[in-house]
C-alpha cells in the first residue's frame, strides 16, 4: 500500500513535470477544472486550415452520463461556451455561446451536437481577419498568439461551478477564404483584463478526473428515467469506487516503467 501511495505521489509529480505550461496531460488528453477533457488541440499548436477544431470529451472519459440529465441530478454540465481571444491582438471571438447564429458563424449548444457521442468535435470557420499565411506580417495584423478559452458551467456533487480553461495556440498556419468566413466584428466581444476574468478564483475546484483523482460522481438517472436511482449506469458494479483507483494505479505503474526506462537510457547514453 505504501508503495502504491508513493507511486501515486510520483505520478502527480510526473504529470506536472511533463507539461511545459502547467497542464495536466496524460496519454495526450488534457485535464481541465471540469468534466470536459481536451483531446485536441495540444497546447502550443500552430493552427490554420478551413476551421479551428476543438475535440472535447464531455463525460470525463465516460464517468459522467451524456445529457439529458435528471432535473435534480447532483452532477451535470449546464453548458460549455468557447471563445478565442488574444491580449496581443485585442480580439475575443465567440466560437460558441450556446446559441447558434445565422449560418453558424457562431455555434450552438455543443452538448446537443453529435448526439450519443462522448466526444464533441467543435468546428468553427475562422473569421476574415485571420485569413493569411505564416506569422503576423504587420503590427495591426489579427493573426498570432491566441487562447482557446473553454468555459464550463457545471454542477459536481451538488456544487455549482463556472470554470475557465485557457489553451494557448497560434494562428500562424495558412487560412484561406472559404466563402463562409464571418466578418471579425460580427463575432467579437469586449476583452476583459485578467483581473476582471479572475480565472484563479473561478478555478478553485482544481483540475479534475486526471489519473489518481478518486472523485466519485453522484448522479441520478436521465430525465426519461427519473426514478432517481441512477439506473442508467449499466457498467456500474460494486467495485466501482475501487475500480477507478485501481485503473489509475495501473497507469501509474506503466508511467513508472516508462520513466525508469528513460532514466536508464540516460545513463546508457
Ligand atoms: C449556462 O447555465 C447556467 C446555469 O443553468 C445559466 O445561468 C447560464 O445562463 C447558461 N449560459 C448559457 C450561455 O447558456
Ligand atoms: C493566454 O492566457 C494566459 C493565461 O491564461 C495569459 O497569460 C496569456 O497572456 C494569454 N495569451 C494571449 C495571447 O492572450
Ligand atoms: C452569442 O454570440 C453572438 C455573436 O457574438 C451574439 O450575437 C449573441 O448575442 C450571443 N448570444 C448570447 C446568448 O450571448
Ligand atoms: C470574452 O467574451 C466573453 C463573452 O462576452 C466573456 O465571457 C469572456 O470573459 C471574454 N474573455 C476575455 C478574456 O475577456
Amino acid at each position: 500500500m505504501k508503495l502504491l501511495l508513493h507511486s501515486a505521489l510520483f505520478l502527480s509529480s510526473l504529470i506536472a513535470e511533463t507539461t511545459a505550461l502547467d497542464f495536466t496531460i496524460f496519454n495526450g488528453q488534457i485535464f481541465t477544472p471540469g468534466f470536459a477533457i481536451l483531446d485536441a488541440p495540444q497546447p502550443g499548436t500552430p493552427l490554420g486550415g478551413d476551421t479551428i477544431e476543438v475535440a472535447l470529451d464531455v463525460t470525463a472519459n465516460g464517468k459522467l452520463q451524456l445529457p439529458p440529465y435528471g432535473d435534480d441530478s447532483p452532477s451535470r454540465i449546464n453548458n460549455i461556451t468557447i471563445f478565442l481571444y488574444s491580449y496581443d491582438t485585442g480580439r475575443n471571438f465567440t466560437i460558441t455561446n450556446g446559441t447558434a447564429s445565422t449560418n453558424d458563424v457562431t455555434l450552438g449548444d455543443i452538448m446537443q451536437s453529435e448526439s450519443g457521442s462522448t466526444v464533441k468535435h467543435v468546428k468553427w470557420t475562422w473569421p476574415t481577419c485571420l485569413i493569411g499565411d505564416g506569422k503576423p506580417d504587420s503590427a495591426d495584423s489579427d493573426r498570432g498568439a491566441y487562447n482557446i478559452s473553454i468555459r464550463q458551467n457545471f454542477r459536481l456533487n451538488g456544487e455549482d461551478h463556472y470554470t475557465i480553461f485557457d489553451v494557448p495556440i497560434s494562428v500562424t498556419n495558412k487560412i484561406e477564404f472559404t466563402g463562409g468566413n464571418p466578418p471579425c466584428d460580427s463575432v467579437n466581444n469586449p476583452l476583459l483584463t485578467p483581473e476582471e476574468v479572475d480565472a484563479e478564483s473561478a478555478n478553485s475546484v482544481g483540475v479534475l478526473f486526471a489519473p489518481g483523482d478518486a472523485t466519485v460522481i453522484q448522479q441520478s438517472g436521465t430525465s426519461d428515467d427519473d426514478d432517481g436511482i441512477g439506473a442508467s449506469k449499466p457498467e456500474a458494479n460494486p467495485g466501482d469506487g475501487l475500480g477507478s483507483g485501481t485503473h489509475a494505479i495501473d497507469s501509474t505503474l506503466a508511467s513508472c516503467w516508462i520513466y525508469l526506462f528513460s532514466v536508464i537510457c540516460l545513463f546508457i547514453l
